[in-house]
């Protein structure tokens, strides 16, 4: 089914022709634009950002707008996680009140501000969005940028031209996450990162280095072919010459191998560059040696090199074999994943990147070595996260679709993901009932698949397919059968009838549990976490695993999900708002599942004894005992007398009924016949006090790097109090912030994150006299001096429904207020106008601020560094040639008090809870503490020092 290489067709790109006549031979600078940023909830402009001139946005979209009132944020942002939970809201989202019926919380604006140099004057600019939650309008120094429609691809503008290079900048993006795109939580607001990139206007283009390797008959044996592929880009109207460089370093930092080649790339366009070399003996990519080799390419011309970029890869192959299954290096290898949405507690769908490393290496803690993203394509860190650490990833596409938007999307995402070598399979798509079984359904997966093999020919393709034994459509045109449930005679079956099919289990499990909790409890909203029941379509670990095990030619699977995540609270409704499915809760805290996966995930003894040993009321009473390991024979203890030794059947568990008495619950595990493991369950004490255990202890002082502090409630003796709920509040100090709480329980509606935002006042600015002029072209006329007698010109009312002026009137406006130095001390100083004609000259104390806006709209103006305390004037020249007459509908002062401090806080749930701590830029100690009444308080110290360095957009 697969092209042959030879087939592989140079990358596309299209690009806007560059107008530059001279070569600048600055190389390139990505900078990262989280920070700095201004956000405000709601759409108060309408549609008025006008689209009707060229540079001439109004509203948010206007460079003089002022947004001093707007909250700070940084990225990457979700303002869904921000909203109260509402019980009307939609059940599969978690009940936030954001996308449909909920307007006035769809919609987010964002802007920012940043100064360039002179000498970019000379260099191509692009703004680079790693994926904004969901459509987006974005606009620059005025201007109307773009859309971009769809919240998971990454997407970037050339601003070249739109740019003032020596001075000021200012981005407004429109967020609007009306649309949803999934069936589950899904945030809002720019979620990922942003970047700035310059480059020369010779260059590479973007996403424009491919490194890929081959073996001869795809045995890695021998030495490593390694394809280069370099796209370079002309923005010159003339045709440069260019030499490409290629430098290869191994995982250990020495040079292995090199290559150059020339190319002429025409005026306005672009060329591909190609070489091959070999690495004799090559360090092979696995989950379990994550060696990562470094491609340094390097574009020179006219004698000075003109772009640099370095691409970090790995060697190894990836096959699937209809009966052997899937071969990594050459090697049936058992592909033992999870499925994952990009949601965490405290901080919705904007993971830092840190919480990435969190959550790849939580899950290897498990044993597992894949993560699908689902149903999305992933953010670039989550797949650096698995390069490095060694995870192989499943890369889902979110639409299904071969019309040229769909195709663009998957073509981005390809090109974009193609280096890591984590990524070792692609993803269609997830579940599409309507289109599975049909033609049609058939000839969009062939065209999609052929878009991918012309610009990745190394990767297998695979579609998470629902309909089980259905080979009709997409599973007829697919490479890979994925197989989403349906574990049984209809697998063997359709293995039989399509013997050279590979196949591989893409979704299954959705075995459903809450941390912690022994019996289901639909008032909470809670479910036995024993691994007993699924939901109709679905089947418990034990089910699913040991199916798998014994086909080895279904390749290992994905278990839903290694995660708990927001929206698809099954079998629940409110107040239930987050998903049982998770081996994990949305946290990182393990369920029990979690032993059971790690028991025939990995080869070292496991034991785990469930449940807790915490039974007060139930004496003499049965319970039901599990021993989650992978020793042959585990022996039960209760209080030290023996409960019998079992067997452990493969992918199994083994049980006990015994009757509670409080004390410690142990057993042992033997592996022939020889002691290996020992656990424990005790009986607690009551809540005695708070235990703070960070995940790192040493964070880098970057404003972006955090710890994961797990919060514990302890008995007098150190012991986790599994059933403790006590509510802890946290105080920071030092050069840090938290950034989110939660505590996994999926029927908490506690905050999961606090932010405040000063009050409002507004002060009628009244006083206000007019006269008629002959022209009002000038702000400067003598009439809009400051020093001007105006008291016998004509007095009106400026919050009138009308203003003074007739059709077609010119005239000039003034007023003089007096503002106390108490009103100007206030953290943001706005002057606000109801309702002023776009044509309008508003001056201030004689500096000019600029026009009106759309007069539908309010138009507001940053005026804290003009005003004065005492008299201030302010003017207006303008014209009525539409029926507003001016302006009217009122001016106001707006004062802004500052944001009152927060209290952080979040209950514990069944003992634990978690706070991220994000560094805020400096260096030095951030000292938590978490008190609890009653308890005996806590805190901890995490190290803010430098690390590596990002380059950041000041
Ligand atoms: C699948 C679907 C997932 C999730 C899961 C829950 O059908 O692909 O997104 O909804 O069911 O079991």
């Amino acid at each position: 089914m697969k092209p042959s290489l030879a087939k592989l067709s140079l990358f596309f790109l299209a690009l806007a022709p560059g107008l530059f006549a001279s070569a600048d031979t600055g190389s390139r600078d990505r900078l990262l634009m989280d920070f700095g940023w201004r956000f405000h909830l709601g759409d108060d402009w309408g549609t008025g950002y006008n689209l009707s001139k060229a540079a001439m946005g109004f509203g948010p979209a206007s460079t003089v707008f002022s947004d001093a009132s707007w909250r700070s944020v940084n990225l990457p942002h979700d303002w869904a996680i921000e909203l109260p939970f509402d019980p009307k809201a939609d059940t599969s989202h978690g009940f936030r009140p954001v996308g449909g019926g909920f307007p006035q919380n769809s919609v987010g604006w964002y802007r920012r501000t940043f100064d360039l140099p002179k000498a970019d004057a000379n260099r191509r600019l692009w703004l680079e969005f790693d994926g904004v939650f969901r459509d987006s309008t974005v606009f620059l120094n005025g201007w109307f940028v773009g859309r971009h429609e769809g919240g998971y691809n990454g997407f970037r503008y050339d601003i070249t031209d739109l740019v003032n290079s020596g001075g000021t900048n200012i981005v407004a993006v429109r967020v609007d996450a009306s649309q949803s795109e999934g069936w589950f939580y899904e945030g809002a607001g720019i979620y990922r990162h942003v970047w700035l990139v310059k480059t020369a206007p010779l260059a590479i283009a973007p996403d424009g280095v491919f490194v890929y390797s081959s073996f001869k008959d795809n045995v890695p044996d021998g030495p490593a072919e390694i394809h280069l592929r370099t796209q370079l880009v002309n923005a010159l109207a003339a045709s440069a010459d260019a030499t490409v460089s290629w430098e290869i370093t191994g995982p250990d930092g020495s040079r292995v191998a090199a290559a150059d080649k020339t190319a002429s790339v025409p005026g306005e366009g672009h060329t591909g560059v190609s070489e091959s070399v070999a690495i004799q003996a090559p360090a092979l990519w696995s989950p379990e040696t994550p060696r990562l080799y470094k491609l340094v390419t390097t574009v020179s011309s006219g004698g000075g090199i003109v772009d640099r970029t370095e691409t970090v890869f790995g060697i190894r192959t990836v096959a699937f074999d209809a009966n052997l299954g899937f071969l990594l290096n050459g090697k049936p290898y058992v592909i033992k994943g999870t499925c994952n949405h990009q949601d965490h507690a405290g901080v919705g769908s904007a993971l830092p990147d840190g919480l990435q490393y969190f959550r790849i290496a939580r899950l290897k803690e498990m044993g597992s070595n894949a993560y699908r993203s689902a149903h999305n394509p992933p953010t670039p860190e989550l797949l650096d996260a698995c390069d490095r650490l060694g995870m192989l990833v499943m890369d889902e596409n979110r639409l299904l679709g071969s019309d040229s938007q769909h195709l663009g999307y998957l073509e981005g995402q390809v090109r974009r993901d193609r280096n890591h070598p984590s990524v070792v399979l692609w993803s269609i798509g997830n579940e599409e009932f309507a289109a599975q079984s049909t033609h049609q359904g058939a000839l969009v997966t062939k065209t999609m698949q052929e878009a991918i093999w012309r610009i990745d020919p190394t990767r297998p393709i695979t579609a998470n397919a629902a309909i089980g034994d259905e080979f009709e459509g997409i599973n007829q045109s697919i490479e890979v059968r994925g197989w989403s449930y349906h574990i049984g005679a209809g697998m063997d079956d359709y293995h039989k009838e399509h013997p050279g099919q590979p196949n591989l289990g893409t979704e299954q499990a959705s075995t459903v549990g809450t941390r912690g909790i022994y019996a289901d409890d639909k008032q909470r909203g809670y479910m036995s976490s024993y691994d007993d029941w699924a939901p109709a379509w679905a089947n418990t670990a034990e089910a699913w695993l040991s199916f798998f095990d014994a086909r080895p030619w279904l390749s290992g699977g994905f278990a839903w999900t290694g995660f708990d995540y927001r929206g698809e609270p099954t079998p629940y409704g409110w107040p239930c708002i987050n998903s049982h499915f998770g081996i994990m809760d949305t946290c990182g805290f393990p369920k029990d599942n979690f032993w059971y996966y790690k028991s025939w995930w990995t080869s070292d003894p496991v034991l785990h004894l469930v449940p807790h040993w915490n039974w007060a009321g139930r004496e003499g009473q049965p319970v039901d005992v599990r021993a989650l390991s992978n020793c042959d024979e585990v022996e039960l203890f209760l209080n030290g007398t023996s409960l019998g030794r079992k067997p452990v059947k493969h992918d199994s568990v083994a049980r006990w009924s015994v009757n509670y008495e409080p004390g410690t619950l142990s057993a042992k595990g033997y592996r022939n016949g020889i002691l290996v493991a020992e656990a424990a369950n005790e009986t607690t004490g009551d809540p005695a006090s708070v235990r703070l255990a960070p995940d790192r202890f040493a964070i880098d002082a970057d404003g972006r790097d955090v710890s994961v502090v797990a919060v514990s409630i302890l008995d007098a003796r150190g012991r986790v109090v599994p059933l403790a709920s006590n509510p802890v509040k946290f105080a920071l100090d030092g050069p840090g912030r938290i950034l989110g709480v939660g505590n996994g329980d999926p029927s908490s509606h506690e905050p999961d994150t606090y932010f405040s935002t000063g009050a409002l006042r507004t002060v009628p600015v009244g006083g206000w006299r007019w006269r008629k002029i002959a022209d009002a072209y000038a702000a400067t006329i003598p009439e809009a001096g400051v020093q001007v007698d105006d008291s016998a010109w004509d007095k009106f009312d400026v919050s009138a429904e009308s203003g003074p002026l007739g059709l077609n009137e010119k005239g000039v406006l003034r007023t003089r207020f007096t503002a106390t130095p108490e009103e100007l001390s206030s953290q943001a100083v706005e002057l606000w106008f109801g309702k002023v004609d776009g044509d309008a000259k508003i001056s201030v104390n004689g500096r000019l601020l600029g026009g009106g806006g759309d007069a539908r709209y309010p138009t507001i103006y940053d005026v804290k560094s003009l005003l004065h305390p005492g008299e201030n004037t302010i003017t207006i020249v303008i014209a009525n040639y539409n029926t507003s007459a001016g302006i009217n509908k009122g001016v106001f002062l707006r004062l802004q008090d500052k944001a009152a401090p927060v209290q952080w806080s979040r209950s514990a749930f069944n003992g634990l809870a978690e706070v991220i701590v994000q560094s805020t830029g400096g260096s030095g100690p951030i000292r938590l503490t978490a008190t609890s009444e009653g308890l005996e308080p806590a805190s901890v110290s995490i190290q803010a020092s430098p690390g590596p360095q990002v380059a950041v957009l000041p």
